[in-house]
Protein backbone atom coordinates (compact mmCIF):
# COMPACT_ATOMS: atom_id res chain seq x y z
CA UNK A 1 0.00 0.00 0.00
CA UNK A 2 1.51 3.34 -1.05
CA UNK A 3 0.68 6.26 1.49
CA UNK A 4 1.49 10.22 1.21
CA UNK A 5 1.55 12.19 3.99
CA UNK A 6 0.97 15.97 3.37
CA UNK A 7 2.83 17.65 6.12
CA UNK A 8 5.83 16.66 7.72
CA UNK A 9 5.14 17.97 11.74
CA UNK A 10 4.90 16.55 14.93
CA UNK A 11 1.68 14.40 13.07
CA UNK A 12 2.66 13.67 9.87
CA UNK A 13 6.61 12.30 10.53
CA UNK A 14 5.32 9.95 13.38
CA UNK A 15 2.15 8.64 11.59
CA UNK A 16 4.57 8.52 8.18
CA UNK A 17 7.56 6.99 10.09
CA UNK A 18 5.29 4.40 11.96
CA UNK A 19 3.22 3.34 8.90
CA UNK A 20 6.37 2.98 6.78
CA UNK A 21 7.38 0.49 9.92
CA UNK A 22 4.28 -1.74 9.22
CA UNK A 23 5.42 -2.19 5.75
CA UNK A 24 3.60 0.43 3.96
CA UNK A 25 5.63 2.66 1.36
CA UNK A 26 5.42 6.37 2.73
CA UNK A 27 6.27 9.33 1.05
CA UNK A 28 6.41 12.31 3.58
CA UNK A 29 5.59 15.87 1.55
CA UNK A 30 6.34 19.18 3.31
CA UNK A 31 6.54 22.90 1.69
CA UNK A 32 10.08 23.62 3.94
CA UNK A 33 12.50 22.75 1.68
CA UNK A 34 15.01 23.31 4.96
CA UNK A 35 12.76 20.30 6.77
CA UNK A 36 12.93 18.11 3.67
CA UNK A 37 16.50 18.63 3.59
CA UNK A 38 17.24 18.16 7.13
CA UNK A 39 15.01 14.77 6.91
CA UNK A 40 17.00 13.33 4.11
CA UNK A 41 20.42 13.78 6.40
CA UNK A 42 18.39 12.64 9.46
CA UNK A 43 17.78 15.60 11.39
CA UNK A 44 14.38 15.90 12.88
CA UNK A 45 12.59 18.56 13.66
CA UNK A 46 11.33 18.14 16.82
CA UNK A 47 12.39 16.09 19.57
CA UNK A 48 10.05 13.08 20.18
CA UNK A 49 11.98 9.81 21.93
CA UNK A 50 12.83 7.08 19.40
CA UNK A 51 11.92 9.08 15.84
CA UNK A 52 15.15 9.71 14.50
CA UNK A 53 15.40 5.86 14.84
CA UNK A 54 12.64 4.99 13.61
CA UNK A 55 12.89 7.29 10.56
CA UNK A 56 16.87 5.99 9.62
CA UNK A 57 15.32 2.48 9.64
CA UNK A 58 12.59 2.86 7.27
CA UNK A 59 14.43 5.16 4.79
CA UNK A 60 17.12 2.10 4.79
CA UNK A 61 14.95 -0.34 4.39
CA UNK A 62 13.78 1.78 1.32
CA UNK A 63 10.38 2.14 2.73
CA UNK A 64 10.55 5.86 3.49
CA UNK A 65 11.19 8.91 1.88
CA UNK A 66 10.29 12.70 1.26
CA UNK A 67 10.13 15.51 -0.80
CA UNK A 68 8.48 19.24 -0.94
CA UNK A 69 6.44 18.33 -4.20
CA UNK A 70 3.10 17.62 -3.97
CA UNK A 71 2.65 16.37 -7.05
CA UNK A 72 5.10 13.94 -7.07
CA UNK A 73 4.24 12.91 -3.48
CA UNK A 74 1.02 11.31 -4.23
CA UNK A 75 1.63 10.03 -7.33
CA UNK A 76 -0.01 6.46 -7.09
CA UNK A 77 -0.88 6.96 -3.50
CA UNK A 78 -3.41 4.93 -2.48
CA UNK A 79 -4.36 7.21 0.63
CA UNK A 80 -3.40 10.61 1.06
CA UNK A 81 -3.56 12.13 4.68
CA UNK A 82 -3.34 15.62 5.09
CA UNK A 83 -1.71 16.40 8.35
CA UNK A 84 -0.78 20.03 8.59
CA UNK A 85 -1.77 22.45 11.33
CA UNK A 86 -4.49 24.17 12.10
CA UNK A 87 -3.59 26.43 14.54
CA UNK A 88 -5.86 29.01 16.40
CA UNK A 89 -6.80 31.33 14.51
CA UNK A 90 -5.73 34.90 15.47
CA UNK A 91 -8.99 36.87 17.65
CA UNK A 92 -11.17 34.59 17.73
CA UNK A 93 -10.15 30.92 18.50
CA UNK A 94 -11.64 29.56 15.89
CA UNK A 95 -9.22 26.55 14.25
CA UNK A 96 -7.67 27.91 11.06
CA UNK A 97 -8.40 25.73 8.16
CA UNK A 98 -6.64 27.46 5.28
CA UNK A 99 -3.49 25.20 5.17
CA UNK A 100 -5.78 21.95 5.31
CA UNK A 101 -8.09 23.60 2.49
CA UNK A 102 -5.02 24.72 0.45
CA UNK A 103 -3.63 21.35 0.81
CA UNK A 104 -7.41 19.74 -0.63
CA UNK A 105 -7.15 22.26 -3.45
CA UNK A 106 -3.46 21.13 -4.73
CA UNK A 107 -4.52 17.37 -4.17
CA UNK A 108 -7.20 17.59 -6.89
CA UNK A 109 -5.01 19.79 -8.90
CA UNK A 110 -2.62 16.82 -8.79
CA UNK A 111 -4.87 13.76 -8.52
CA UNK A 112 -3.40 10.66 -10.56
CA UNK A 113 -5.08 7.92 -9.86
CA UNK A 114 -8.06 6.91 -7.43
CA UNK A 115 -7.25 7.45 -3.65
CA UNK A 116 -8.51 8.43 -0.32
CA UNK A 117 -8.02 11.71 0.91
CA UNK A 118 -7.61 11.55 4.74
CA UNK A 119 -7.88 14.14 7.13
CA UNK A 120 -5.69 13.09 10.21
CA UNK A 121 -5.06 17.19 11.52
CA UNK A 122 -7.45 18.25 14.21
CA UNK A 123 -10.41 19.86 12.51
CA UNK A 124 -13.82 20.85 12.97
CA UNK A 125 -17.02 19.45 12.16
CA UNK A 126 -17.96 19.74 9.10
CA UNK A 127 -14.63 20.32 7.53
CA UNK A 128 -14.72 16.80 5.79
CA UNK A 129 -17.37 18.18 3.97
CA UNK A 130 -15.37 21.32 2.65
CA UNK A 131 -12.37 18.83 1.43
CA UNK A 132 -14.99 16.75 -0.60
CA UNK A 133 -16.27 20.19 -1.82
CA UNK A 134 -12.76 21.34 -2.85
CA UNK A 135 -11.54 17.95 -4.22
CA UNK A 136 -15.33 18.04 -6.62
CA UNK A 137 -14.61 21.58 -8.37
CA UNK A 138 -11.43 20.52 -9.08
CA UNK A 139 -13.03 18.99 -11.42
CA UNK A 140 -10.97 15.36 -11.05
CA UNK A 141 -11.71 12.56 -13.26
CA UNK A 142 -10.45 10.12 -10.24
CA UNK A 143 -12.33 8.69 -7.76
CA UNK A 144 -11.97 9.48 -4.10
CA UNK A 145 -13.53 9.58 -1.49
CA UNK A 146 -12.87 12.25 1.90
CA UNK A 147 -12.28 9.73 5.42
CA UNK A 148 -11.61 11.47 8.99
CA UNK A 149 -8.60 9.85 11.04
CA UNK A 150 -8.20 11.66 14.09
CA UNK A 151 -5.00 11.26 15.92
CA UNK A 152 -4.74 10.28 19.55
CA UNK A 153 -0.72 10.68 20.28
CA UNK A 154 0.70 12.50 23.05
CA UNK A 155 4.08 14.16 22.88
CA UNK A 156 6.93 11.84 24.37
CA UNK A 157 5.02 8.78 23.85
CA UNK A 158 3.68 9.31 20.55
CA UNK A 159 5.39 6.29 18.76
CA UNK A 160 4.29 4.05 21.07
CA UNK A 161 0.13 5.64 21.49
CA UNK A 162 0.55 5.16 17.15
CA UNK A 163 1.49 1.23 17.41
CA UNK A 164 -0.36 0.16 20.20
CA UNK A 165 -3.53 2.80 20.43
CA UNK A 166 -6.47 2.25 22.61
CA UNK A 167 -8.44 2.62 19.40
CA UNK A 168 -8.49 3.76 15.92
CA UNK A 169 -11.36 5.91 14.82
CA UNK A 170 -12.15 6.08 11.32
CA UNK A 171 -15.21 8.48 9.81
CA UNK A 172 -15.70 7.18 6.06
CA UNK A 173 -19.33 7.79 4.28
CA UNK A 174 -18.40 5.29 1.86
CA UNK A 175 -17.42 1.44 1.42
CA UNK A 176 -14.12 2.45 -0.92
CA UNK A 177 -13.26 4.76 2.13
CA UNK A 178 -13.84 2.33 4.81
CA UNK A 179 -11.90 -0.52 2.69
CA UNK A 180 -8.71 1.39 1.89
CA UNK A 181 -8.81 2.32 5.50
CA UNK A 182 -9.15 -1.25 6.73
CA UNK A 183 -5.71 -1.85 4.33
CA UNK A 184 -3.49 1.34 5.89
CA UNK A 185 -4.50 -0.01 9.56
CA UNK A 186 -4.43 -4.11 8.66
CA UNK A 187 -1.38 -4.67 10.71
CA UNK A 188 -2.76 -2.74 14.09
CA UNK A 189 -5.96 -4.54 13.43
CA UNK A 190 -3.85 -7.97 13.34
CA UNK A 191 -2.91 -6.74 16.89
CA UNK A 192 -6.10 -6.63 17.69
CA UNK A 193 -6.16 -2.90 18.52
CA UNK A 194 -10.32 -1.80 18.37
CA UNK A 195 -11.16 0.05 14.84
CA UNK A 196 -14.33 2.61 15.23
CA UNK A 197 -16.05 2.99 12.20
CA UNK A 198 -18.33 6.25 12.48
CA UNK A 199 -19.65 8.92 9.85
CA UNK A 200 -17.49 11.25 9.34
CA UNK A 201 -18.79 14.59 11.17
CA UNK A 202 -18.91 12.21 14.14
CA UNK A 203 -15.64 11.52 14.23
CA UNK A 204 -14.32 14.73 13.70
CA UNK A 205 -16.14 15.37 16.77
CA UNK A 206 -15.03 12.32 18.83
CA UNK A 207 -11.26 13.93 18.73
CA UNK A 208 -12.40 17.41 20.28
CA UNK A 209 -14.73 15.59 22.56
CA UNK A 210 -11.94 13.18 23.82
CA UNK A 211 -9.23 15.90 24.31
CA UNK A 212 -12.56 18.10 26.39
CA UNK A 213 -13.08 15.62 28.48
CA UNK A 214 -9.50 14.81 29.13
CA UNK A 215 -9.06 18.39 29.96
CA UNK A 216 -12.31 18.71 32.47
CA UNK A 217 -10.60 15.26 34.38
CA UNK A 218 -7.60 17.45 34.70
CA UNK A 219 -9.16 20.74 35.44
CA UNK A 220 -11.45 18.57 38.28
CA UNK A 221 -8.60 17.27 39.96
CA UNK A 222 -6.69 20.85 40.04
CA UNK A 223 -9.80 22.59 41.80
CA UNK A 224 -10.22 19.64 43.98
CA UNK A 225 -6.60 19.95 44.87
CA UNK A 226 -7.09 23.46 46.08
CA UNK A 227 -9.78 22.61 47.92
CA UNK A 228 -7.77 19.74 49.76
CA UNK A 229 -5.43 22.58 50.73
CA UNK A 230 -8.14 24.51 52.23
CA UNK A 231 -9.41 21.61 54.26
CA UNK A 232 -6.36 19.46 55.17
CA UNK A 233 -6.95 16.70 52.92
CA UNK A 234 -4.88 15.00 50.58
CA UNK A 235 -5.18 15.12 46.57
CA UNK A 236 -3.29 11.96 44.95
CA UNK A 237 -5.48 10.26 47.78
CA UNK A 238 -8.57 11.60 46.25
CA UNK A 239 -7.64 10.98 43.28
CA UNK A 240 -6.52 7.04 43.88
CA UNK A 241 -10.20 7.08 45.86
CA UNK A 242 -12.00 8.13 43.12
CA UNK A 243 -10.01 6.85 40.31
CA UNK A 244 -10.25 3.42 41.73
CA UNK A 245 -14.21 3.56 40.43
CA UNK A 246 -14.00 1.96 36.96
CA UNK A 247 -16.43 4.78 35.96
CA UNK A 248 -13.93 7.02 37.10
CA UNK A 249 -10.91 5.26 35.83
CA UNK A 250 -7.70 6.69 37.60
CA UNK A 251 -5.59 8.23 34.42
CA UNK A 252 -5.36 12.20 34.13
CA UNK A 253 -6.37 12.47 37.66
CA UNK A 254 -2.60 14.05 38.63
CA UNK A 255 -3.16 17.89 40.07
CA UNK A 256 -0.55 20.33 38.47
CA UNK A 257 0.26 23.85 37.11
CA UNK A 258 -2.80 23.59 34.86
CA UNK A 259 -2.36 21.48 31.45
CA UNK A 260 -0.90 22.95 28.06
CA UNK A 261 0.40 21.96 25.03
CA UNK A 262 -0.34 22.44 21.60
CA UNK A 263 -3.68 20.24 21.82
CA UNK A 264 -5.69 20.89 24.59
CA UNK A 265 -5.71 24.48 24.98
CA UNK A 266 -6.23 24.81 21.17
CA UNK A 267 -9.17 22.00 21.02
CA UNK A 268 -10.70 23.53 23.70
CA UNK A 269 -10.73 26.57 22.56
CA UNK A 270 -12.24 25.27 19.17
CA UNK A 271 -15.10 23.07 20.36
CA UNK A 272 -16.06 26.32 22.05
CA UNK A 273 -16.57 27.79 18.88
CA UNK A 274 -17.77 25.37 17.14
CA UNK A 275 -20.68 24.81 19.53
CA UNK A 276 -21.41 28.99 19.80
CA UNK A 277 -21.97 28.18 15.75
CA UNK A 278 -24.64 26.14 15.93
CA UNK A 279 -25.85 27.75 19.61
CA UNK A 280 -25.33 24.42 21.28
CA UNK A 281 -23.72 25.96 24.57
CA UNK A 282 -21.04 24.01 26.33
CA UNK A 283 -20.83 25.62 29.11
CA UNK A 284 -18.88 22.80 31.13
CA UNK A 285 -15.99 23.28 28.78
CA UNK A 286 -16.23 26.84 28.51
CA UNK A 287 -15.52 26.81 33.13
CA UNK A 288 -12.51 24.46 31.98
CA UNK A 289 -10.93 27.10 29.91
CA UNK A 290 -11.56 29.92 31.99
CA UNK A 291 -10.24 27.78 35.32
CA UNK A 292 -7.42 26.14 33.34
CA UNK A 293 -5.97 29.89 32.11
CA UNK A 294 -6.23 31.69 35.66
CA UNK A 295 -4.95 28.66 37.59
CA UNK A 296 -1.53 29.11 35.58
CA UNK A 297 -1.07 32.36 36.93
CA UNK A 298 -2.33 31.79 40.37
CA UNK A 299 0.77 28.93 40.44
CA UNK A 300 3.25 31.98 40.13
CA UNK A 301 1.28 33.42 43.24
CA UNK A 302 1.67 30.02 44.76
CA UNK A 303 5.54 30.66 44.68
CA UNK A 304 5.59 34.24 45.37
CA UNK A 305 3.85 33.13 48.94
CA UNK A 306 6.21 30.73 49.07
CA UNK A 307 8.98 33.93 49.41
CA UNK A 308 6.64 35.65 52.06
CA UNK A 309 4.24 37.63 49.76
CA UNK A 310 4.29 39.92 47.23
CA UNK A 311 6.29 42.67 49.53
CA UNK A 312 8.89 40.04 50.54
CA UNK A 313 9.40 38.32 47.02
CA UNK A 314 10.60 41.64 45.16
CA UNK A 315 14.42 41.68 44.35
CA UNK A 316 14.48 37.99 45.14
CA UNK A 317 15.77 35.10 43.16
CA UNK A 318 13.65 31.94 42.06
CA UNK A 319 14.62 29.02 40.32
CA UNK A 320 12.58 27.40 38.09
CA UNK A 321 13.23 23.71 36.96
CA UNK A 322 11.50 22.59 33.89
CA UNK A 323 9.48 24.99 31.42
CA UNK A 324 7.95 22.41 28.75
CA UNK A 325 4.18 21.16 29.22
CA UNK A 326 5.38 18.68 30.27
CA UNK A 327 8.34 16.22 29.99
CA UNK A 328 9.88 14.42 27.26
CA UNK A 329 9.15 17.30 25.05
CA UNK A 330 10.38 20.67 23.83
CA UNK A 331 7.50 21.88 23.26
CA UNK A 332 6.82 25.06 24.92
CA UNK A 333 3.31 25.78 23.61
CA UNK A 334 0.96 27.03 26.20
CA UNK A 335 3.28 26.03 29.16
CA UNK A 336 2.08 27.06 32.29
CA UNK A 337 5.88 27.52 32.93
CA UNK A 338 5.45 30.86 30.91
CA UNK A 339 2.74 31.97 32.94
CA UNK A 340 4.56 31.39 36.15
CA UNK A 341 8.12 33.10 34.66
CA UNK A 342 5.55 36.26 33.54
CA UNK A 343 4.06 36.62 37.13
CA UNK A 344 7.20 36.52 38.76
CA UNK A 345 9.06 39.00 37.17
CA UNK A 346 6.11 41.36 36.81
CA UNK A 347 6.57 41.37 40.61
CA UNK A 348 10.03 41.91 40.58
CA UNK A 349 11.12 38.37 41.47
CA UNK A 350 15.02 37.62 39.49
CA UNK A 351 14.05 33.99 37.60
CA UNK A 352 16.92 31.83 36.76
CA UNK A 353 15.59 28.64 34.65
CA UNK A 354 16.39 25.13 33.52
CA UNK A 355 15.36 22.47 31.52
CA UNK A 356 16.64 19.75 29.39
CA UNK A 357 14.84 20.45 25.95
CA UNK A 358 12.86 23.39 26.24
CA UNK A 359 15.65 26.29 26.78
CA UNK A 360 15.52 27.35 23.24
CA UNK A 361 12.25 27.75 22.62
CA UNK A 362 11.59 29.03 25.66
CA UNK A 363 14.04 31.80 25.86
CA UNK A 364 11.39 34.09 23.40
CA UNK A 365 8.85 33.19 25.37
CA UNK A 366 10.29 34.81 28.43
CA UNK A 367 13.17 37.52 27.70
CA UNK A 368 13.60 38.18 31.07
CA UNK A 369 14.37 34.77 32.50
CA UNK A 370 17.82 33.54 32.57
CA UNK A 371 18.36 30.28 31.29
CA UNK A 372 21.57 28.62 32.79
CA UNK A 373 22.86 25.20 31.68
CA UNK A 374 22.13 22.43 34.60
CA UNK A 375 19.53 22.63 37.33
CA UNK A 376 22.19 23.34 40.38
CA UNK A 377 23.59 26.53 38.44
CA UNK A 378 19.64 27.80 38.99
CA UNK A 379 19.21 26.87 42.11
CA UNK A 380 22.47 28.51 43.14
CA UNK A 381 21.39 31.26 45.45
CA UNK A 382 18.35 31.14 44.88
CA UNK A 383 15.46 32.49 47.56
CA UNK A 384 13.03 29.71 46.23
CA UNK A 385 13.17 26.06 43.66
CA UNK A 386 9.80 25.84 41.84
CA UNK A 387 9.41 22.67 40.05
CA UNK A 388 7.13 23.19 37.30
CA UNK A 389 7.75 20.48 35.04
CA UNK A 390 8.12 16.49 36.00
CA UNK A 391 11.13 15.96 34.11
CA UNK A 392 12.78 12.58 35.99
CA UNK A 393 16.30 14.30 36.38
CA UNK A 394 14.47 16.35 39.15
CA UNK A 395 13.11 13.61 40.58
CA UNK A 396 16.95 12.50 41.45
CA UNK A 397 18.03 15.89 42.39
CA UNK A 398 20.43 15.82 45.05
CA UNK A 399 18.49 17.60 48.01
CA UNK A 400 21.54 17.74 50.16
CA UNK A 401 23.03 19.85 47.60
CA UNK A 402 20.52 21.71 46.82
CA UNK A 403 20.29 22.64 50.71
CA UNK A 404 23.74 24.35 50.73
CA UNK A 405 23.38 25.91 47.27
CA UNK A 406 20.28 27.57 47.93
CA UNK A 407 20.10 30.99 50.01
CA UNK A 408 17.19 29.46 51.28
CA UNK A 409 15.40 25.76 51.37
CA UNK A 410 12.45 27.18 49.69
CA UNK A 411 11.28 24.24 47.47
CA UNK A 412 7.42 25.04 45.55
CA UNK A 413 6.38 21.34 43.53
CA UNK A 414 3.85 22.25 41.33
CA UNK A 415 4.12 18.30 40.04
CA UNK A 416 3.65 16.62 43.62
CA UNK A 417 7.33 14.82 42.54
CA UNK A 418 8.06 14.27 46.54
CA UNK A 419 7.14 13.33 49.49
CA UNK A 420 6.21 16.11 51.67
CA UNK A 421 7.29 14.14 54.95
CA UNK A 422 11.15 13.14 53.58
CA UNK A 423 11.54 16.97 52.06
CA UNK A 424 10.60 18.56 55.15
CA UNK A 425 13.00 15.82 57.36
CA UNK A 426 16.03 17.87 55.47
CA UNK A 427 15.00 20.71 56.57
CA UNK A 428 13.00 22.35 53.79
CA UNK A 429 10.02 24.63 53.61
CA UNK A 430 8.03 22.61 51.15
CA UNK A 431 5.03 23.18 49.66
CA UNK A 432 2.84 21.17 46.69
CA UNK A 433 -0.20 20.65 44.85
CA UNK A 434 -3.25 19.57 47.09
CA UNK A 435 -1.06 18.45 49.98
CA UNK A 436 -0.74 20.08 53.48
C1 LIG B 1 -2.88 15.33 24.29
C2 LIG B 1 -3.75 14.07 24.24
O1 LIG B 1 -3.41 13.21 25.33
C3 LIG B 1 -3.60 13.37 22.92
O2 LIG B 1 -4.45 12.25 22.87
C4 LIG B 1 -3.96 14.36 21.83
O3 LIG B 1 -3.89 13.81 20.57
C5 LIG B 1 -3.07 15.59 21.90
O4 LIG B 1 -3.20 16.16 23.19
P1 LIG B 1 -0.33 15.93 24.76
O5 LIG B 1 -0.77 17.35 24.64
O6 LIG B 1 0.89 15.50 24.04
O7 LIG B 1 -1.50 14.96 24.27
O8 LIG B 1 -0.05 15.64 26.30
P2 LIG B 1 -0.78 14.97 27.53
O9 LIG B 1 0.12 13.94 28.09
O10 LIG B 1 -2.16 14.56 27.23
O11 LIG B 1 -0.78 16.18 28.59
C6 LIG B 1 -1.45 17.42 28.30
C7 LIG B 1 -1.33 18.39 29.47
O12 LIG B 1 -2.10 17.95 30.58
C8 LIG B 1 0.09 18.55 30.02
O13 LIG B 1 0.30 19.92 30.31
C9 LIG B 1 0.11 17.71 31.26
O14 LIG B 1 1.04 18.13 32.22
C10 LIG B 1 -1.31 17.91 31.75
N1 LIG B 1 -1.78 16.79 32.60
C11 LIG B 1 -2.00 15.57 32.05
C12 LIG B 1 -2.04 17.02 33.95
O15 LIG B 1 -1.85 18.15 34.46
N2 LIG B 1 -2.53 16.00 34.71
C13 LIG B 1 -2.76 14.76 34.19
O16 LIG B 1 -3.23 13.90 34.94
C14 LIG B 1 -2.49 14.53 32.83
Amino acid sequence: MKIAMVGSGYVGLVSGACFADFGHEVVCIDKDQSKIDRLHDGVMPIYEPGLAELVASNVAAGRLSFTTSLAEGIDGADAIFIAVGTPSRRGDGHADLSYVYGVAKEIGEHLANDAVVVTKSTVPVGTGDEVERILQDSGTSHKFSVVSNPEFLREGAAIGDFKRPDRIVIGAEDEFGRDIMREVYRPLFLNESPILFTGRRTSELIKYAANAFLATKITFINEMADLCEKVGANVQDVSRGIGMDNRIGSKFLHAGPGYGGSCFPKDTLALLKTAEDFDSPTRIVEAVVKANDSRKRAMGRKVIDALGGAEAARGKKVALLGLTFKPNTDDMRDSPAIAVAQTLTDAGVEVAAYDPEGMELAKPLMPEVTMVDEPYAAIAGADAIAIVTEWDVFRALDLKRIKDLAKSPVLVDLRNIYRPDDVRALGFEYSSIGRT
